[in-house]
């Protein structure tokens, strides 16, 4: 499916561009934002790089991958990334990611990222199951995940391989008849 575009309150999901590169590494080459990520901060020529994979692969036929800018509804700057990527293990199944940029945590903007991309990955790509998996120092995502509905449910042994150590991995999943029974968003 292209173009994704969903707006909630204060927020707009739409389609990564080239252009966002900057934005991006505003994320991924801050050390508190990857803190718990499975990478180190990212350069800025990683950062071009990951951008130009993410907008071709939007093209590719059949989609297995949405890597996609959380922006402010108010003023379109970028605020956010969020990926869902389809198992292509398992039917209507697919991982996701978000991270934020650090000035703007702590003000519900996780919450409502989570609640755009299970709106994208069940209303739009009707799928049957969501999960995603953080580090189990990341308190800030086990709560943001729980908030937006999802379960916790179980752990990844030695997942990670970060700095040269394995790290475990807990998993929080959400399917698509929880999601439909979810309550109207909290603001
Ligand atoms: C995870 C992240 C998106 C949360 O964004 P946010 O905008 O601060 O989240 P919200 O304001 O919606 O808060 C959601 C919940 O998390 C809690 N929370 C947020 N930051 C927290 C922290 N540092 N420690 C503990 N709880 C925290 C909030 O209190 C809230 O829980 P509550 O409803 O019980 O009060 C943000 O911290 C981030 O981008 N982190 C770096 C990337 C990352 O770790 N991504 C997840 C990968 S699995």
């Amino acid at each position: 499916m292209y173009p994704i575009s969903r707006h909630s309150q204060r927020l707009h999901l739409r389609e990564l561009r080239p252009e966002d590169a900057e934005g991006v590494f505003a994320i991924y080459g801050d050390a508190r934002a990857t803190e718990h990520l499975s990478f180190d901060p990212r350069t800025r020529d990683d950062v071009e790089a990951i951008v130009a994979r993410s907008v071709a692969s939007a093209m590719v036929d059949p989609r297995q991958e949405y890597a996609l800018a959380v922006t402010e509804a108010s003023d379109g700057r970028l605020i956010g990334f969020g990926r869902l990527a389809l198992d292509p293990h398992q039917p209507r199944a697919a991982t996701f990611g978000f991270a934020l940029r650090p000035d703007t945590w702590g003000h519900g903007y996780g919450t409502e990222t989570v609640r755009l991309l299970l709106a994208c990955a069940f209303e739009d790509l009707t799928l049957h199951r969501v999960w995603g998996a953080r580090s189990p120092h990341n308190t800030a995502s086990a709560r943001t995940m729980d908030r937006a509905g999802l379960s916790e449910e179980g752990y990844i042994r030695e997942h990670i391989l970060r700095g040269g150590r394995w790290r475990d991995s807990v998993t929080h999943s959400i399917l698509d008849h929880e999601y439909m029974a979810l309550p109207p968003a909290r603001p």
